[in-house]
């Protein structure tokens, strides 16, 4: 590769340029009819995964789980939901799909369990239990200790603490759960907890993973003394393991306006972690074809974000500070710049992710007047541009295949789906839109089961005769959104997926890399060339622009016009 002077591309390892899909499984594909997606579904779809082009999958939660927070309350960490399939399931999943050239990375939850985890029933059953141990279990406050031990706020919304109930029915300890009352954090200072992630890693590893991607990895330590946030010297971007924010106080930073915590700060971003995650770089690098760690990491500071991604700890992290950008041309920029340059010094490759589980779909994003994403501004009834939201989508997946590192893509993404803004109350499952008392819609909007073929729901993602509607509704309105119904239309975004993902793999300068910005360029445009014959250039101006001179248009990302002049909040691969 031009950018790795001798290196070949037989030698960059896989992780550093992938194309990695995202897969929900409660929501892929349901083969049993039951109206939840499983593995069955999954594997019977890998030819339509290995025909989009993709490197990995990543899996959320597959574990069994009551479901409390969607499989991230997980109750065994060496098994599979019974309504996602089995565990040999999962290991002839795992297998089918590398021999399709795909590897599995699966969904580590270190930071809390599921309150049904023989641990926490062991720990609830009687307050003198070894296992209260693993947990964070304190007195409350005040005379009869009726307040929570401190201020701390839960992710979704109230305390982050539950008092419990003792065997003999009188109000007992606390205990902390930073999400939902039903995932109990993990006292991580325990050894009993490192033993049992680091075999949990192997298990997986064992069984043919080639990753993890672990949730909410800045949190998993804490200060023994639990001592109460300071209000305001403790904004953070807020994120499903960001805020930081006291009671009272939460949402009142986004993701750019954030100040810096004071630090140490109780439960984000603690020195420690480091240490952990260099013993679990040790278990992945000691398989002959290294296993790789892939952080869930929200924090605002740059630097502090890049420290997990040093030689010898985590591989990758996800780039929410990308994912949180607005489409303006020079906050994107600005946001490249700061990624390429927070993971220059430690060798690390950047990722762009645009969506995943737990944020607004990309399309209806961008069709918005604030097309930023953050928590704390999520609403409904947002007036929604679909049209412009679509086409400005399928300039950012150009762009985003075009930067240098991995893309990740989440289930849909490629099939152009919107955020599902009419989910009937009764139907919400997500704790964060249930825990808000009806002020947060949750992340179920982009959770809804994928449309595969038909003209009505469930649109083939259950099969014909099934017992159970989708989990969750399904809009009427998807019929040209299926999979099937995009196959072959070439201004699909399926089409446009499939073909950037092809060129992207056939172009020696594109994953891994450098890029260099194209000089010239006016404010509104982004145009950058990887390698000496390759270029992207974006138009995110109301005007059409000149495209730079070119040998020939590789794919454009809506039509281009006779003079190739590159119309607004549009895309180009450019053969230089
Ligand atoms: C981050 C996950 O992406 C989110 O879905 C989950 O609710 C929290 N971590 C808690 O596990």
């Amino acid at each position: 590769m031009a950018e790795h002077g001798s290196q070949s591309a037989e030698e960059t390892p896989w992780w550093r340029g992938a194309v990695i899909y995202q897969v929900y499984p409660r929501s892929f594909a349901d083969d049993d009819g039951d109206g939840t997606g499983d593995l069955a579904g999954v594997r019977a779809r890998l030819p339509y995964l290995a025909e989009l082009g993709v490197d990995a999958l990543w899996f959320n939660p597959w574990y069994p789980s009551p479901m409390a927070d969607g499989g991230y309350d997980v109750a065994d960490y060496r098994g599979v939901a019974p309504e996602f399939g089995t565990l040999a399931g999962a290991e002839k999943l795992i297998t089918d799909a590398l021999e399709l050239g795909i590897r599995t990375i699966v969904d580590i939850v270190p930071n809390h369990v599921s309150s049904e985890h023989a641990w926490f029933r062991a720990a609830l059953a009687s307050p003198t239990a070894p296992e209260r141990e693993l947990f964070w279990f304190r007195p409350g406050r005040g005379p009869g200790g009726e307040l929570p031990p401190n201020n701390w706020v839960s992710e979704f919304h109230g305390s982050a603490w539950t008092r419990t109930t003792d065997p003999d029915g009188t109000p007992g300890d606390w205990y902390l759960n930073l999400f939902d009352s039903r995932q109990p954090d993990l006292n991580w200072a325990h050894p009993q907890v490192r033993q049992e992630h680091e075999e949990v890693l192997r298990f997986w590893f064992d069984r043919g993973a080639s990753g993890v991607r672990i949730d909410s990895a800045a949190l998993l330590e804490k200060d023994p003394a639990l001592p109460d946030l300071v209000p305001d010297a403790t904004a953070e971007p807020e994120g499903t393991d960001g805020p930081a924010q006291p009671e009272g106080t939460a949402g009142a930073a986004g993701p750019e306006g954030a100040a810096e915590p004071t630090r140490p700060h109780p439960y984000i971003d603690r020195d420690g972690l480091h240490t952990i995650y260099r013993s679990w770089r040790a278990i992945a690098d000691s398989y002959p074809d290294p296993r790789v760690l892939i952080g869930e990491i929200w924090l605002p500071d740059t630097e502090r974000f890049a420290r997990y991604l040093r030689p010898d700890e985590l591989h990758t992290a996800f780039n929410f500070d990308f994912l949180s950008c607005p489409w303006e041309p020079i906050r994107l920029r600005a946001s490249i710049e700061a990624t390429l340059a927070a993971h220059a010094p430690v060798a690390a490759p950047a990722t762009w992710v645009l969506a995943n589980h737990d944020v607004t779909r990309t399309v209806t994003r961008y069709g918005r007047a604030d097309t930023s994403f953050g928590f704390a501004t999520k609403a409904r009834g947002v007036p929604t541009d679909l049209a412009l939201g679509t086409r400005r989508a399928r300039a950012a997946a150009l762009l985003t295949l075009a930067l240098p590192g991995a893309v990740y893509i989440y289930q849909g993404e490629e099939l152009g789906l919107p955020e599902v803004e009419d989910i009937p109350p009764d139907a919400i499952q997500d704790p964060m839109a249930l825990r808000s008392g009806g002020t947060s819609p949750g992340r179920d909007g982009c959770r809804v089961p994928l449309p595969w073929s038909g003209s009505e729901p469930p649109y083939g993602f259950s099969p014909v005769g099934a017992t159970a509607p989708p989990w969750l509704p399904q809009p009427t309105d998807w019929a040209d959104r299926t999979a099937y119904a995009q196959i072959g239309e070439a201004d699909s975004m399926l089409e446009l997926y499939r073909t950037a993902i092809r060129v992207r793999r056939a172009e020696p300068s594109l994953g891994d890399g450098d890029l260099t910005w194209l000089p010239g360029a006016p404010d509104q445009v982004l145009a950058f060339s990887r390698g000496n014959t390759f270029a992207c250039v974006v138009n995110l101006g109301p005007d059409p622009v000149d495209l730079p001179n070119h040998d020939s248009i590789l794919l454009a990302s809506s039509p281009l016009p006779p003079a190739h002049h590159l119309p607004t909040d549009t895309a180009v691969w450019l053969r230089l």
